[in-house]
């Protein structure tokens, strides 16, 4: 047995023995997502943490995705598995920042993207995915928001709803965002037959020039059921790497080698076995008032979040 496989068997055993469930966002590698209970994009996640029946939890994926376990089930015990694991995005923005942005625009509903802190999101009133964010803004009652902190997804919900008046802050992925309309052509010219699939995180001119913009999830979705063989993957390498494993029928084109997200590759094997042994990684612990808070602004996203 080669040295995953003997890594990967000692995490499942350990994990069955000390009832231990294991998230991984899509992102993560194939290794990985191979020992996880549950895999997905960030709204499957969030709503998968309220029903696990573990009480420890191991989170591989970025910071704040740990943290919306964290704030979903406060009484479990929820581990990141590699701590230096944050996202650059998330990281943009924070609680007086916005304090002070709101204090100009009262009348506004505050929209965080998912991809904030739990501090941030005590000071917002409603979270949203990039699977959830046009449908979740759609049903907002009041038409002024404020979204934040992504101005590319911002710009794709704006354009879906345009009955919504949508102020936008100067936050971004710089891995999604790095990618241009240049890039477009370029893929296109190497791929004439492929269709284009990007995350909404792209710029406004590359998710309009996609045949499809949707979540992590989403773009595996539509992939795997499209009769299209070729696909060019607007968003982390690794989904095209995920793609083309289980579609070995299909052929996959990453949209450009700059969308590689450091922190979302942090995360080794050796990290989910040292974590699942006890001791290392790190375990999320938020007040119970950033808990409260938080959470009315995720638990909004899942009200708000039907038809
Ligand atoms: P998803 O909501 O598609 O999981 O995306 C999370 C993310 O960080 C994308 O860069
Ligand atoms: Fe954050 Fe961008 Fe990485 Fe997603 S790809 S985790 S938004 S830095």
């Amino acid at each position: 047995m080669n040295t995953v496989a003997t890594i990967q068997e000692k995490i499942l055993k350990l994990k069955k023995e000390k009832d231990i469930c294991i998230l991984a966002h899509s992102y993560e590698a194939h290794e990985i997502l191979e020992i996880a209970d549950f895999t997905g994009d960030s709204y499957a996640l969030s709503v998968k943490a309220k029903s696990v029946p573990q009480q420890t939890v191991i989170m591989c994926g970025v910071r704040f995705m740990a943290e919306t376990v964290k704030v979903l089930s406060p009484q479990k015990r929820v581990i990141l598995a590699t701590p230096e694991a944050g996202c650059e995005m998330a990281d943009m923005m924070d609680k007086a920042m916005i304090e002070a942005v709101k204090r100009d625009l009262p009348d506004y509903t505050v929209v965080a993207y998912v991809n904030t802190t739990a501090e941030l999101k005590t000071i917002c009133d409603v979270c949203v995915t990039s699977s959830s964010a046009v449908n979740v803004v759609k049903n907002i009652e009041n038409d002024k928001i404020l979204f934040i902190p992504d101005a590319n997804l911002g710009a794709f919900v704006a354009e879906s709803l345009p009955q919504k008046e949508i102020k936008l802050l100067d936050g971004c992925c710089p891995i999604h965002a790095s990618v241009s309309i240049g890039d477009v052509i370029k893929a296109k010219e190497s791929h004439p037959d492929a269709l284009l699939l990007v995350h909404p995180e792209c710029r406004s001119d590359v998710v309009k020039a996609a045949d499809f913009a949707g979540s992590t999830a989403e773009i595996m979705d539509y992939a795997r059921k499209s009769t299209a063989k070729e696909f060019i993957i607007g968003t982390e390498l690794s989904i095209a790497e995920h793609l083309q494993y289980e579609c070995p029928d299909k052929k996959f084109y990453p949209l450009s080698d700059k969308l590689m997200c450091k922190n979302m590759r942090l995360t080794t094997l050796v990290d989910v076995y040292n974590a699942v042994c006890g001791g290392e990684g790190e375990e999320i612990v938020l007040s119970d008032e950033t808990i409260t808070k938080a959470r009315h602004c995720i638990d909004e996203m899942i009200r708000l979040n039907h038809e």
